[in-house]
C-alpha cells in the first residue's frame, strides 16, 4: 500500500444509509482505494501511515451542477430585484443570462479560468474533489468551446476532477432573435458535434425564458446521436414536462424541479435519472414551490444536492451550505443531503463507478472533517470543519 488512514470513523456511503464504520481505515493505491473498512482487516504495511485521530472520512464531495466558468457578476440585477423587478423581467430585457454572456464573449480562456479559481478554490476548502462546470454563456460555437476549455482548464491548475457540460441551449442569443429554431439547429448540427472530445454531456434549459420541449428534445437527441449523455434544467419556474422528456432520453440527470409532477417522477424512477436539487437557487430566487422530495422518495429516484453556483440565481460557493439549505428547506435527512453530494452526484455524472464512496476500486477521493458526527455537515450553518482533502491518494 502507498498510505493507510488509520484510527477513523468512515462514512462510506455504500448500501443505503452512510455506511458507518466505527475505527475504522483507508487503503490506498496508485491512486485507487484499495481497502476502506474495519481496522481488524485492514492490509498489513504501507509506505505512509496516518493517524486520523478518530477523525471522519467521508468519500470527497461532488458538486454536479455548477456554471462556475463565467465572467462578470449581477449584483447590480440583484439590486434590482431588490427594488421589485422579477428575474425574468430582467431576463427579457436583456439582463439575466445575456449580461453574463456579454462579459463572458468579451473575455479570453486563461481570463475565464483565472475569475473561477476563487469559486473553485472555495469549493475545494470545503472537501470538493469533483466538480462538474457547464458553458452557457458562450452562445456560439466558438465561445461555447473557449468556456469547455476553461473548464478542463479549471483540473489542470488544482488538484480536482472536473466534468465539463456543454449547456449550448440555455438563452437564445440576441444575433437569434425571433429566429430559436435556427440557432437550435445552431446547436444540434454545429455545437454538440464540435463539443465531443470537450464536454462530457449535454444539458439544457426547458423553461419559458429557455427553450421548448420541442427544442429540447431535438438537443438532446442530437446529443444522444452523437453518443453523449444529456442531462436538463426542468421544471425550474414552470410544468413544462422537460423532466419526463429528459427521463425519455434516459438522462443522467433532471435538475431543478420544483414544479415537476408525478408523471415527472415516474418517468425519472423508470430512466433511473437522478433529481439533482439545487437550493441555493430556490432560496435566492424566493422560490415558494418545493422539489417533489416525498414523490422522488416514495418512487426511489436518487436525490443529488448541488450549488448551482451561477451569477444569476444561486452566487454561492458553499456545498456545505447547500446540505444545511436541503435540510431546512426541502427537508432531507442528513443521509439524505450527504448522499446527496457523494454517492448520488456521482451517478448525476455518470462517474457511479469512479468516485461517490469509499469503495476498493474507486479513486481515492477523500474528505477528512473535524467533527463528532456526520450530522454536523448538515447541520452547521457558515461553518467549515474540513481538516484535510485527498485527491487520487495525494493530500492536498
Ligand atoms: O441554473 N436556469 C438556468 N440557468 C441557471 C441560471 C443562469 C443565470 O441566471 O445566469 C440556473 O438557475
Ligand atoms: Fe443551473
Amino acid at each position: 500500500m502507498d498510505r493507510l488512514w488509520t484510527n477513523a470513523r468512515l462514512a462510506t456511503m455504500a448500501g443505503d444509509g452512510l455506511g458507518i464504520v466505527e475505527d475504522g481505515v483507508v487503503a490506498c493505491r496508485d491512486g485507487r482505494i484499495a481497502y476502506a473498512g474495519a481496522r481488524a482487516e485492514r492490509p498489513a504495511d504501507a509506505a505512509e501511515i496516518v493517524d486520523c485521530a478518530g477523525r471522519w472520512i467521508t468519500p470527497g464531495l461532488i458538486d454536479c451542477h455548477t456554471h462556475l466558468i463565467h465572467a462578470g457578476d449581477r449584483a447590480g440585477e440583484w439590486a434590482m430585484r431588490l427594488e421589485g423587478a422579477s428575474y425574468e423581467e430582467i431576463a427579457r430585457a436583456g439582463g439575466g443570462i445575456l449580461s453574463t454572456m456579454r462579459a463572458t464573449r468579451a473575455a479570453s480562456e486563461a481570463e475565464l479560468v483565472e475569475t473561477a479559481l476563487f469559486r473553485l478554490d472555495a469549493l475545494l476548502a470545503e472537501g470538493v474533489t469533483t466538480i462538474e462546470v457547464k458553458s452557457g454563456y458562450g452562445l456560439t460555437v466558438e465561445d461555447e468551446l473557449k468556456m469547455l476549455r476553461a473548464a478542463r482548464g479549471l483540473g489542470e491548475t488544482r488538484a480536482v476532477r472536473v466534468s465539463p457540460t456543454l449547456l449550448g441551449a440555455h438563452a437564445l442569443p440576441p444575433e437569434y432573435a425571433g429566429r430559436a429554431d435556427d440557432y437550435v439547429d445552431l446547436v444540434c448540427d454545429a455545437m454538440i458535434p464540435a463539443a465531443g472530445n470537450l464536454a462530457d454531456a449535454v444539458d439544457a434549459f426547458c423553461e419559458g425564458i429557455g427553450f421548448s420541449p420541442a427544442q429540447i428534445d431535438r438537443v438532446l437527441a442530437a446529443a444522444k446521436a452523437t453518443g453523449m449523455p444529456v442531462k436538463l434544467h426542468a421544471e425550474q419556474l414552470s410544468a413544462l414536462g422537460g423532466a419526463s422528456l429528459a427521463a425519455g432520453h434516459g438522462a443522467l440527470s433532471a435538475d431543478h424541479l420544483e414544479y415537476a409532477g408525478e408523471a415527472d417522477v415516474r418517468a425519472m424512477s423508470a430512466a433511473g435519472t437522478v433529481a439533482v436539487l439545487l437550493p441555493g437557487a430556490f432560496y435566492f430566487m424566493r422560490e415558494t414551490k418545493l422539489p417533489p422530495v416525498e414523490l422522488l422518495r416514495a418512487h426511489h429516484v436518487p436525490i443529488a444536492i448541488a450549488t448551482d453556483c451561477n451569477p444569476g440565481t444561486s452566487p454561492t460557493t458553499s456545498l456545505l451550505l447547500m446540505l444545511n439549505m436541503a435540510a431546512t428547506l426541502f427537508r432531507l435527512t442528513v443521509s439524505e443531503a450527504l448522499r446527496g453530494v457523494t454517492v448520488n452526484a456521482a451517478r448525476a455524472l455518470g462517474l457511479a463507478d469512479e468516485i461517490g464512496t469509499l469503495e476498493p476500486g474507486k479513486a481515492c477521493d477523500l474528505a477528512l472533517w473535524d467533527i463528532g458526527d456526520p450530522a454536523e455537515l448538515v447541520y452547521r450553518i457558515g461553518f467549515n470543519p474540513l481538516h484535510m482533502r485527498v485527491k487520487d491518494g495525494r493530500c492536498c
